[in-house]
């Protein structure tokens, strides 16, 4: 479980998040969706320490983020940012082998575990193992980030925002493959989008986040039906929700 107790973070004079409160089960898809400069991407940071919150406490199976091992803490939560971020001059292998090589695998069993991963977000390893990203399309990049966040077995998977720079048809594509993925290997996930159509789609739950603050944690269908703020219902108005 992840709770998030109080959290506030300011710079300087400007409060970025205002004693946030937020309960997550272990296994939960969440979603988070808000305008930018809501706090979204902060919040995320915080789970893995890149950013400490000035006020309140985040705890993870009931011990506090800033009481954990900062690498182990590292090590068990898998990151998919926005940018498609991985390592330019290292090969799909390569990118995908960081994580279990400070795990201390031994080669064959990352070798395998790649083989396996990579054709499940379809792109099979004879082909794809050796290329360079700049060889690779921006989908066929962004399924080696998810297998490279993935195969670390994390307990929490952190994706912020990873298929925006996508078109439609990979974007669709992902989205089933992440939900699959997920219902497979049952890490706790926090997926942040500014596409209601998406958080309808992927979510357990959605946090809606704005100026800072949780202005709703609910269902896909209670945000529809009993939407707290007017806000949450402007934000949802124009969704389909199958
Ligand atoms: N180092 C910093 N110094 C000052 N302000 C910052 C800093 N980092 C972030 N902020 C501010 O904090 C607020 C929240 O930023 P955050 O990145 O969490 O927003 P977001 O909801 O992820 O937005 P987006 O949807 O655009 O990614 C923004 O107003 C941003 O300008
Ligand atoms: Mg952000």
């Amino acid at each position: 479980m992840i709770k998030y107790e109080g959290v506030a973070l300011s710079y300087q004079d400007k409060n970025v998040l205002k004693g946030v409160d937020l309960e997550i089960q272990s296994g939960e898809f969440i979603v988070l969706v808000g305008p930018s400069g809501s706090g979204k991407t902060t919040l995320l940071k915080m789970l893995n320490r890149l950013l400490e919150p000035s006020d309140g406490n985040i705890y993870r199976e009931g011990k506090r983020i800033k009481d954990f091992d900062e690498r182990a803490l590292r090590l068990s939560t898998g990151y998919v940012l926005q940018q498609i971020a991985l390592f330019p001059n290292l090969t799909v292998a390569e990118n995908i082998a960081l994580i279990p090589k400070m795990k201390g695998w031994t080669a064959e069993a990352i070798r395998l575990r790649t083989e396996e991963l990579l054709a499940r977000v379809g792109l099979p390893a004879e082909v794809y193992a050796t290329r360079m990203p700049s060889e690779l399309s921006g989908g066929e990049q962004q399924r080696v980030g998810i297998v490279r966040a993935m195969i670390g077995e994390p307990e929490v998977l952190l994706m912020d925002e990873p298929f925006s720079a996508l078109d439609a048809i990979s974007r669709k594509q992902l989205q089933i493959l992440i939900k699959e993925l997920h219902q497979e290997f049952g890490m706790t996930t926090i997926f942040v989008t500014h596409d209601t159509d998406e958080a309808l789609l992927l979510g357990d739950r959605i946090a809606v986040l704005e100026a800072g603050q949780i202005r709703q944690f609910a269902t896909p269908k209670v945000i529809l039906e009993e939407p707290a703020t007017d806000f949450v219902a402007d934000l949802f108005g124009g969704a389909a929700y199958a």
